[in-house]
């Protein structure tokens, strides 16, 4: 008898543990799947596939050949010359392009604001002005050297949305409105999001900007106030959101990778943005002749740098995984002399991955990299800071049923899939359910001018925007 209730007791057992064995297996983290990551499709859907009272589908049509135009017309604001595109946070091309895409909101009917860094909100008041908001938006800034369609697709597809909303004769109940986000990239003054931090309400960054200077020692108020804003107040808390701004922010972006392309699939549905992190780190040596210091009497912060670099690809790759990367994107040397042994270094590092914790895992080893460099080397670790390190966003499942409700009801092949770049959308989820839409572009390609979405795929992508807005806005 009693053998027989311990050979149960054992059946039970283990009944109840294989799926403890199996989920143990599954958590390979080198195989950590986008259900892992973001926890979807884990929800009761909600029905986002009613019939929109006042939008006939058949009526949903893109103007693509102008979008295409205006999208080369932006192209044109640039400080390299075509194919590249170089468009730095309130340089005089930025101001331009600021106010070629406001005149086009204009145009578009809508109510046209700026805040004190130069985000730009274009506004359609609903039949219920007073319930808030579905926006919509992306950045125009554009790293050197890189293409036409990273962010511009998603400000310019997004008025287009709306005139898309408008010439079907829709009325949105809550307004929809189109934000431009200032500096998504972090090019000038070093901190990405800039806009949509700020919008997101970090009272560190609004400290932090009051002593920010660029590459040229030019103050972030100084540079702000050339191209209009941040007037004649340093204090700029009133960029931040008032809560519940805003019931559902969706940006519409190219994809910036190659599945969409690779699989022949229009739409892409994000379910979360990876998390990215910075880093500046400065060594100082004793610099000196090239000829006349022999190598063992060097300390030089040149090397140290270049250590640091590879210490960097090292440590990402020891995470094991394929979601964890690592660049070193900035290498500056001082005095930049053949002949001289560098005195200084400057490096700048970015990491990220889906995995938050892993990420800070490679940070924490740089730094001990770092400091190891620098004292075998004889140098100065004169500074080790960590300009950010973002956690990831997940998008809203209200959000989602939206986008994929839109997708099917337009026979739009879609899959869901994370986002590796960061967009402002990352910062838009700690204020608003968010949502973003990609559209496959050419090999992957991005931050080069090699970067190219077909207008084909763009005009699929503001129709999906379009649509989606709609449902959010009778929501
Ligand atoms: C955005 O530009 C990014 O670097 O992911
Ligand atoms: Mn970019
Ligand atoms: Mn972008």
């Amino acid at each position: 008898m009693m053998s027989l209730r311990f050979l149960l007791l054992l059946l039970l057992l283990f009944q109840f543990s294989v799926p403890g064995i199996l989920a143990i297996n599954n958590e390979d983290p080198t195989t950590k799947t986008m259900e892992d990551f973001s926890g979807y499709p884990i929800h009761e859907p909600t029905d986002y596939s009613f019939a929109l009272p006042n939008l006939l589908l058949s009526s949903v049509s893109v103007d693509t050949p102008t979008l295409q135009n205006q999208i080369d017309e932006l192209s044109t604001f640039s400080d390299t010359s075509s194919p590249s595109v170089t468009r730095i946070l309130y340089t005089e091309k930025d101001v331009l392009a600021r106010r070629y895409i406001k005149n086009l909101m204009g145009l578009s009917g809508l109510s046209v604001r700026e805040d004190a860094v130069g985000n730009i909100f274009g506004r359609w008041d609903g039949y219920e002005p007073d319930l808030s908001a579905v926006a919509t938006g992306s950045h125009i800034d554009a790293i050197p050297y890189s293409g036409k369609y990273d962010g511009v697709v998603g400000v310019l597809g997004a008025i287009e949305a709306i005139n898309v909303l408008k010439r079907s004769g829709f009325k949105p109940k809550r307004s929809l409105e189109v934000v431009l986000f200032t500096s998504e990239e972090p090019t000038r003054f070093g901190i990405s999001c800039l806009g949509s931090r700020l919008l997101a309400g970090s009272e560190a960054l609004a400290e932090a900007l009051k002593t920010t200077v660029d590459g040229q020692n030019i103050s972030f108020f100084e540079a702000a106030r050339s191209a209009g804003y941040a007037k004649d107040q340093d204090d700029i808390s009133s960029v931040f959101l008032r809560e519940g701004s805003y019931s559902a922010f969706v940006e519409l972006h190219i994809e910036q990778g190659p599945i969409l392309e690779a699989e022949g699939i229009s739409i892409g549905i994000v379910t979360a943005i990876a998390a990215p992190a910075s880093l500046k780190v400065d060594f100082e040596g004793n610099g000196g002749h090239a000829g006349a210091v022999l190598m063992p009497n060097r300390n030089d912060a040149g090397l140290a740098a270049a250590e640091l670099a590879l210490a960097v690809e090292k440590h990402v790759l020891e995470s094991g995984s394929i979601d964890t990367v690592g660049t070193v994107g900035i290498l500056e040397l001082h005095p930049g002399a053949i002949n001289s042994i560098p005195s200084k270094s400057h490096v700048e590092i970015d990491t990220r991955d889906i995995d938050e914790k892993r990420r800070n895992d490679v940070i924490e080893k740089i730094h001990q990299s770092a400091t190891t460099i620098a004292s075998k080397r004889g140098v100065r670790l004169s500074e080790f800071k960590i300009i950010n390190q973002d956690p990831p966003a997940l998008s809203d499942k209200k959000v989602i049923e939206a986008m994929e409700a839109a997708s099917k009801e337009l026979n739009l092949t879609h899959k869901l899939m994370i986002s590796r770049a960061y967009h402002d959308s990352l910062f838009m989820a700690r204020v608003s359910p968010m949502g973003m839409l990609f559209i496959p572009c050419y090999k992957g390609y991005s931050h080069k001018p090699e970067e190219y979405a077909s207008s084909h795929d763009m005009g699929n992508g503001v129709k999906v925007l379009a649509l989606t807005l709609a449902k959010l806005s009778l929501n």
